[in-house]
């Protein structure tokens, strides 16, 4: 339940956002009140696909710091506000541009397939981006027989390997919130919802992917959920994203898979941080000239990909 102090922010924000010709654009993992308030919510590949064809001046994007750059990269001549500059994503942070560099210098001919989930500087390097939503897509569109090498995510690496049938080598990154779900987690979790399906997040452990019913981006969840027959499901993602897929379903239940499934980073913006960045149109994040060019090649080459239907 909004409050009316809660009430009255949102109206200021969406007031600025008028006047400034903004839009509001919201990961999936935001809080509730910041996707109630969101022009978009999406999944990274469905922001992107937004940044790069608003007509908006300015973008404000609550997520983390990789997506507002990706947004940057997309739409150069708009500003981008990420209302909370400190929210990082631990992930993006396990790869270096030099530890990139190493690996190319010494496999020349290899492509490299870069998760968005990585600074502007690495996907710089790539030849090609991917999103959770896309990835298997994104490496079978890459001729047979080359060298593939896929960073950061080594948990989606490996299930893009599996559902490929690809030989792939990969970085050793993870994410540290799907990290914590436990295949004991998954399993204590079936038996009290036996009758319910269990869905889950490529960023989850291999045990845990192997279990699932199904393995989806965070938007594949939501149409994935509205499809299906059953009733009941367990998630195994980050939890802001019981909101939305409550709200579309109102006959059906859903339970998180673990309780440690919240990302920090993703909990940082509030409504009063949107309200600021909007006022003093701070903080921007931009991409030198250089680095955007390249990066931005490994993004369109991206987004030329089809992606499944969700
Ligand atoms: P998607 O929304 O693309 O599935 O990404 C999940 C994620 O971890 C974003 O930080
Ligand atoms: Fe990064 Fe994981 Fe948080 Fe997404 S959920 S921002 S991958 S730490």
């Amino acid at each position: 339940m909004a409050t009316m102090e809660q009430k009255a922010l949102k109206k200021g924000i969406r007031e600025l956002l008028a006047a400034r010709n903004a839009v509001l654009l919201a990961h999936n993992y935001q809080r509730d009140e910041i996707q109630e308030i969101a022009d978009i919510t999406g999944d990274s590949l469905g922001l992107s696909q937004e940044a790069a064809k608003t007509e908006a001046d300015v973008i404000v994007f609550c997520g983390v710091h990789f997506m507002a750059e990706s947004a940057a990269i997309l739409s150069p001549g708009k500003t981008v506000l990420l209302p909370r500059m400190d929210a990082g994503c631990p992930m993006a942070d396990m790869i270096a541009p030099d530890d990139l560099r190493a690996w190319r210098d010494a496999h020349p001919g290899a492509v490299v397939v870069t998760y968005v989930n990585s600074s502007a500087e690495v996907k710089a390097l790539s030849d090609v981006c991917c999103t959770s939503g896309n990835a298997v897509n994104v490496v079978r569109s890459i001729p047979a027989g080359k060298e593939v090498f896929m960073v950061p995510d080594r948990n989606l690496a490996h299930y893009v390997a599996k559902v490929s049938g690809r030989r792939l080598s990969w970085w050793d990154g993870y994410c540290p919130t799907h990290e914590r779900l436990s295949a004991a987690d998954a399993a204590r979790a079936r038996e009290a919802h036996p009758e319910a399906e269990l869905i889950v997040h490529p960023e989850c452990r291999p045990e845990v992917v192997a279990m699932a019913d199904a393995v989806l981006s965070t938007s594949g969840m939501y149409g994935y959920c509205r499809r299906s027959a059953a009733k009941e499901f367990i998630v195994g993602t980050e939890m802001g994203i019981l909101y939305r897929l409550r709200k579309e379903n109102p006959g059906k239940r859903f339970h998180i898979a673990s309780r440690a499934l919240i990302c920090p980073n993703m909990k940082l913006t509030t409504l009063e941080d949107v309200r600021d960045a909007l006022s003093s149109l701070t903080p921007v994040v931009t991409v030198p000239k250089e680095i955007r060019e390249k990066a931005c090649e490994a993004l369109e080459a991206m987004l030329r990909v089809p992606r499944d239907a969700s």
